[in-house]
């Protein structure tokens, strides 16, 4: 990055770090370049709570060998940390997304261990950390985020003292047994113990960390009653560090806002004609990630077309997976996979202009994607292990009219809040199958109890309490 001088008036006194900027930079065809919204649940969460503070955004553009300046965007302040395209690879397609993220998530893919992908790690985080500890104002409250950045704590700690640090994980933290299967396990440990504050999804989470921390970092830690109400804490020297649960959420008002909108529910008729008028919508919305088990929803379609329980006249179903980590080897083949499955249920089941599958590779604008939330009326979350899965609450809070049925699975960590949902296991195509039956056939009677339910948790369980019970915990101190 461009060596820009921060003066003190420039110095934040909130600052979040995370992998990636809210914005990526996009090289057009012609050499121009352009801002686009970044993809995935960590942006969708924060970036509209710092947009009503004055903070700043640590993170990379999204694009190898790019230096660019600061740049101030309303109150929010993104300082761009650079990647190489070698950093890149070994960092971020590497550790975190080959080596991290399988092994986080119940190693559904095997995870890879490489020492220079390790070695990348280390000087990356150290980037990030020196790159904050330049913009924080004295005694700034800093807020790290998930797995590509576990090592910054200790890290920034170390370079300013001063500083108040957290450190969220949005992705599930792994069962004690798989995470000592890390060669460097001591290390991240120590890494987030350089935090003032650790938060997880999920109270297992905090447990299994707490664990660790007693046994690879040799730290006295209660593990007791860890909760969002009483997290636990590990005597790190002179320093208390809590760990705690903080389930993730959206910005619940806003969406239902914008749902209930004229233009919205008009989009939504559109669409629901254009789609051929079918009785039902079935609706599938993820990131192209081998965790979210969009083959085995596919698969459970596929058959319930096969046995005639459903009819592709009736039944159509839309998939809408946003492009990601494209250079990773295990998103190439899960990619071929699922759309070698949408072509063969096309073939079998569809009609001349009536695919029983729209399936597109595309990051849909959010106007659209809200109104396809509110023209769905089976929602399909499946996957084989998620941190939370925001999606799984952005359809609930599209449904003001309590009508529309959400299949979620009991590995996403969404499922703890959202009880009223029909629950399946993704391992278990009978049952998915089965869920996805009594979702399209659902009385309206059990359909707006369901909803009303899951409505009320998240509707009431929005981002704004998530942060705030997180800064809460990190010192009684509210971001400004
Ligand atoms: P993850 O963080 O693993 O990607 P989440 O479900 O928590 O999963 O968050 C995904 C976010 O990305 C949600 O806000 C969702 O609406 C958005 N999203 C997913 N797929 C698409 C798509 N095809 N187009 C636009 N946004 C998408
Ligand atoms: C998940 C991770 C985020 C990540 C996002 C998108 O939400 O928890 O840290 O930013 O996926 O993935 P990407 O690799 O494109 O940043």
């Amino acid at each position: 990055m461009t060596d820009t001088t921060i003066t003190a008036t420039t110095a934040a006194d909130f600052v979040v770090v995370a992998n990636r900027l809210p914005v990526d930079l996009e090289r057009l065809p012609d050499g121009t370049q352009r801002w686009k919204s970044s993809p995935g649940g960590l942006v969708t969460a924060l970036d509209p709570l710092l947009r009503s503070r004055r903070a700043a955004w640590v993170g990379w553009p999204g694009v190898p060998d790019v230096d660019v300046e600061p740049i101030v965007d309303k109150d929010l302040t993104l300082h761009p940390v650079m990647l190489s395209q070698a950093e890149v690879t070994d960092y971020y397609e590497g550790f975190s997304n080959a080596t991290l993220w399988p092994l986080y998530h119940d190693v559904v893919a095997p995870p890879v261990f490489h020492r220079h992908w390790w070695n990348t790690y280390q000087e990356v985080n150290e980037r990030f950390a020196a790159a904050t500890a330049k913009i924080a104002s004295d005694g700034a409250t800093v807020w790290v985020q998930d797995y590509q950045l576990q090592l910054v704590p200790r890290m920034l700690r170390e370079l300013r003292p001063d500083l108040r640090i957290g450190f969220f994980l949005h992705i599930p933290f792994p069962p004690v047994e798989l995470f000592m299967q890390l060669p460097w396990r001591t290390e991240l440990i120590r890494g987030l113990l350089g935090a003032d504050l650790v938060g997880f999804q999920l109270p297992g989470g905090a447990q299994n960390f707490l664990f660790l921390a007693r046994r690879l970092a040799g730290m006295s830690a209660t593990r007791s009653a860890v909760g969002i109400a009483k997290p636990g804490q590990v005597d790190v020297g002179d320093r208390t560090v809590r760990v705690g649960a903080f389930p993730i959420s959206i910005d619940s008002t806003a969406l239902d806002k914008q749902a209930r909108s004229r233009p919205i529910r008009q989009r939504a008729a559109e669409i629901r004609n254009e789609l051929g008028n079918p009785a039902t919508i079935v609706l599938g919305v993820d990131r192209l990630d081998y965790t979210k088990g969009i083959d085995v929803r596919l698969r459970a379609l596929g058959e319930l077309y096969a046995e005639g329980r459903i009819s592709a006249d009736d039944v159509v179903m839309v998939q809408l997976a946003t492009p990601s980590r494209e250079r990773v080897e295990h998103y190439q083949r899960m990619r071929q996979n699922i759309e070698q499955t949408v072509s063969w249920i096309n073939g079998e089941f569809g009609r001349m202009g009536h695919p029983a599958v729209h399936y597109l590779h595309q990051a849909i604008p959010r106007d659209e994607l809200t109104a396809i939330f509110v023209a769905a009326d089976v929602m399909l979350v499946t996957p084989v292990r998620d941190g939370m899965n925001l999606v799984a609450k952005e359809y609930v809070a599209c449904r003001h009219e309590l009508t529309g049925t959400l299949v979620l699975s009991e590995f996403a960590g969404a499922a703890a809040e959202l009880t009223s949902a029909f629950l399946v296991n993704p391992h278990d195509l009978d049952g998915i199958k089965n869920a996805i039956e009594a979702a399209i056939t659902v009385e309206p009677d059990e359909e707006r109890r369901r909803m009303r339910a899951l409505r009320r948790q998240v509707m009431t369980h929005d981002v704004q309490r998530w942060a705030k019970s997180f800064l809460a915990a990190l010192g009684g101190q509210e971001a400004p």
